[in-house]
């Protein structure tokens, strides 16, 4: 069942016609602009199948050798959209270092494993589980055979995105949200909330809940401000279910669609949830939850529903314009380090890199560091993905 599901094409939908004032307002809207062994886990093929096998005994988080010294066993990550992009450099970068077991949770199970060994990644040093967030039913089934399988978890990172910027017009996920927003944050709420047991139950010495957060949804920001800005308003539109048929696709309630505004908006919503996870969670379980601007990847897929002549501009433009651009591996990196660094501990942070590739504490906007604001969407999500 789970490698049929992994073989279902995703529910993406077809890229707009654009111009070239469009090209220029969105490439501006991503210029960069810094502010202020355990467990060897067995039989890691690469099937799905591998997910039901099983379940394997956790020992401690360290163990003694001969010689009497400890030694920290191999922690487990999952990282969400691990299929290309960040996700994969990030989980390359983790997997190379032999310290972590990566769990990539994607929608299209043979893109994935291509891309793995298209990336070097070495056999056993990963698994690929199914993992759909355009569907909360496959989020909970995640969660299944991810428990199943016997791995502890001691790290999560919420990667996967759409991003559709030329959209006038909304899609849904199978729950009937809005696709930028349930994808980009209800899937990953959802998951967040059912794994954070998970990664209470870890022994690691330091768990952490990352989620992908970005300058575009920060209005601080030159990058912010550029049209369509993001902005959640009193989230009318998300309390009324994103339906977009009586009510509105846009969590804001406006009655027009606008698909580069929904994701902006659902990138506000990421980087509340991290801070209200902090606030919920932090103290009382110690897990580290933090968010992160990874820079200008201008050659990801992400990019992919937007006009050939946007794509074609997008990576030069940020190289030798901006000189904002970041490489994929660059930003695998980052990300890699916000997942291990014995010195990125601190809970609440929202992450960037400075031109030297130095990590600093970033300022939100003012709306997406609202806890009142954090509070409410919270509440809501919560009604959305059935958990209140
Ligand atoms: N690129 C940038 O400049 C930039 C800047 C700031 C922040 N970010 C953030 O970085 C993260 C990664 O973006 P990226 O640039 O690496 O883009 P990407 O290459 O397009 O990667 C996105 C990943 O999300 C997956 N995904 C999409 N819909 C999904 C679904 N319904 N269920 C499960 N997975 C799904 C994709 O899977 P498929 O391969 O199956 O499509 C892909 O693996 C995003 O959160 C994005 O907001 C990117």
């Amino acid at each position: 069942m789970a490698l049929q599901a992994a073989l279902l094409p995703s529910t993406l939908s077809v890229p707009k016609k654009g111009n070239l004032a469009a090209v220029v307002k969105d490439t501006a809207a991503f210029l960069s602009v810094p502010q202020k062994k355990l467990l060897q886990v067995p039989s890691l093929s690469v099937r799905a199948q591998a997910v039901a096998t099983a379940p394997v005994a956790t020992p401690g988080a360290s163990t003694a050798t001969k010689d009497g010294k400890k030694t920290l066993r191999q922690g487990v990550v999952v990282i969400t959209g691990a299929s290309s992009g960040l996700g994969l450099a990030a989980a390359k970068a983790l997997a190379e270092t032999g310290k972590w077991h990566v769990v990539m949770a994607c929608r299209d199970f043979l893109k994935t494993a291509k891309a793995a060994k298209g990336a070097g990644m070495a056999e056993g040093s990963y698994t690929i589980m199914h993992l759909d967030l355009a569907s909360l039913d496959s989020v909970r089934q995640f969660v299944d055979n991810f428990r199943r399988a016997g791995m502890p978890l001691d790290s999560l990172v919420c990667n996967a995105a759409i991003y559709r910027p030329t959209a006038r017009t909304p899609t849904f996920t199978a729950d009937g949200y809005e696709m930028s927003v349930g994808v980009n944050h209800l899937g990953h709420f959802l998951l967040a909330r059912l794994l954070l047991d998970d990664l209470q139950k870890s022994d690691y010495p330091s768990r952490r809940l990352i989620i992908l957060g970005s300058i575009t949804g920060n209005t601080n920001t030159l990058a912010g401000n550029i049209p369509p800005k993001a902005g959640l308003g009193d989230l009318r539109g998300l309390a009324g279910g994103l339906r977009g048929q009586n009510g509105s696709a846009m969590i804001d309630g406006s009655e027009s669609f606008d698909g580069a505004k929904a994701y902006k908006d659902s990138k506000i919503c990421n980087m509340l949830t991290m801070q209200e996870l902090h606030r919920r969670y932090h103290e009382e379980t110690g897990i580290t939850f933090a968010s992160l601007y990874p820079g200008c990847i201008a050659t990801t897929g992400l990019f992919r529903e937007h006009i050939p002549l946007f794509r074609l501009l997008f990576p030069p433009f940020q190289k030798f314009i901006t000189k904002g651009f970041v490489s994929e591996a660059e930003s695998g990196k980052r990300l890699a380090q916000v997942v291990s660094d014995p010195s990125l501990t601190k809970s609440g942070v929202y992450w960037s890199w400075n031109k030297d590739s130095a990590s600093f504490e970033n300022q939100l906007s003012q709306e997406a560091s609202d806890p009142e604001k954090a509070r409410k969407l919270w509440e809501i999500s919560e009604k959305l993905v059935g958990l209140a």
